[in-house]
């Protein structure tokens, strides 16, 4: 079965679940393609290549989504199930450890239906490799017995599609990456599309948030529709208690406040990987290993959670000699520091 992060952090808007975050996520997840709000080129995509399938009584290709944390690679592999019209079956690489239990998976599935594999690039090898004839041929390849006398039976498998996710793609082995007929990467979201993914929200959740809160918030979750979502949460929770339970701009900025989300969605956690490089290195270059080292966050953490988003914004650039903060960073964390000092002086 899926395999989550449970965060231990609950004061953090991260991008990690807590059990109470993914009974939230649940109900607010997209169904269709038209609830799925942006990545349009994708949405086309899968639209045409499901449309054809269904003419020709066909399954779709094999499909990889990756992409940061948080801007729907799960939503979409369940919504291509649903306009399939198929039975989605799911389950991450960390969980198919043997053979036996991949062989498992493979031959209780029916025809048509997707198995969503998320987290794919920490398949085990020897795992990847029986999941290649499965995916070209529709085949397995199971060893009876062990030594000389050991047999190998092929069984065959119903014509199934394979919906991979990851954060990585890089981790992912060239053969696996080659075997995915539709390729997708999710980007990051433009402010107005998190503006509708917040009204949707709230509409769900019965919540009224006014029209400047609502800007404001479009800018402060990381175009991330995850974030987008805990924000909501997290200000709703401030206005039932302090409020009049409608989302205001007075609401938002408390909330923010009690966060120490700025106004670029950072949080210190960004700010000090940000402020490493800064301070520590006078700007960089400077290894990952360094900056997880000073940080105390796994490398991993680095790379795949608050990298990206650093980037997407221009505060933080990839080079090959290491990692570079650009003028904005600097610029952000004077005018951060600055305001800081004041605040505290006045106290
Ligand atoms: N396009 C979208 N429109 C509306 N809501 C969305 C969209 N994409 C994602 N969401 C919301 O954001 C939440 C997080 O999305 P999801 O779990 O699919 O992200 P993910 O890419 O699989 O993240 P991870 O890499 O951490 O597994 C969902 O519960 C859903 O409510
Ligand atoms: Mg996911």
């Amino acid at each position: 079965m899926i395999e989550r992060n449970i965060s231990s952090d609950t004061n953090n808007i991260d991008n990690s679940d807590s059990p109470e975050d993914i009974k939230f996520e649940d109900s607010l997840r997209p169904k269709t393609f038209e609830e799925y709000i942006g990545q349009d080129q994708i949405k086309k995509g899968l639209h045409l290549a499901i449309t054809a399938a269904k003419q020709r009584g066909e399954t779709i290709d094999h499909v990889l989504l990756y992409g940061p944390p948080g801007l729907g690679k799960t939503t979409l592999a369940y919504v291509v199930a649903n306009e399939m019209g198929r039975q989605i079956k799911v389950t991450s690489g960390p969980a198919i450890e043997r053979a036996a239990d991949l062989a498992a998976l493979l031959t209780n599935l029916e025809e048509g239906d997707i198995l969503f594999i998320d987290e794919i690039h920490r398949l085990p090898r020897a795992i990847e490799e029986i999941l290649y004839p499965a995916m070209e041929d529709y085949v397995i390849d199971i060893m009876l017995g062990k030594g000389p006398s050991a047999q190998s039976l092929r069984l065959d498998l119903p014509k199934f599609t394979l919906v991979g996710a990851t954060t990585r793609f890089g981790a992912l082995s060239g053969p696996m990456r080659d075997r995915f007929g539709i390729v997708n990467r999710l980007e990051y979201y433009t402010p107005e599309q998190i503006e509708k993914i917040i009204g949707r929200s709230a509409k769900i959740l019965d919540i009224s948030i006014d029209d400047k809160a609502m800007q404001q918030m479009s800018h402060r979750a990381r175009l991330t529709p995850r974030i987008a979502n805990r924000l909501i949460r997290r200000v709703r929770d401030y206005a039932q208690v302090h409020g009049t339970g409608v989302i205001d701009k007075d609401a938002l900025d408390n909330t923010l406040l009690l966060l120490d989300i700025d106004e670029y969605g950072l949080e210190s956690a960004d700010r000090k990987v940000l402020g490493i490089i800064v301070d520590q290195y006078n700007g960089g270059p400077v290894g990952v290993a360094a900056i997880a080292a000073a940080t105390g966050e796994e490398r991993q953490t680095i790379e795949d959670v608050y990298e990206p988003y650093l980037i997407q914004i221009g505060m933080l650039q990839r080079s090959h000699r290491g990692r570079v903060a650009t003028d904005a960073a600097f610029t952000h964390l004077k005018v951060k520091k600055a305001s800081k000092d004041k605040q505290s002086k006045l106290l």
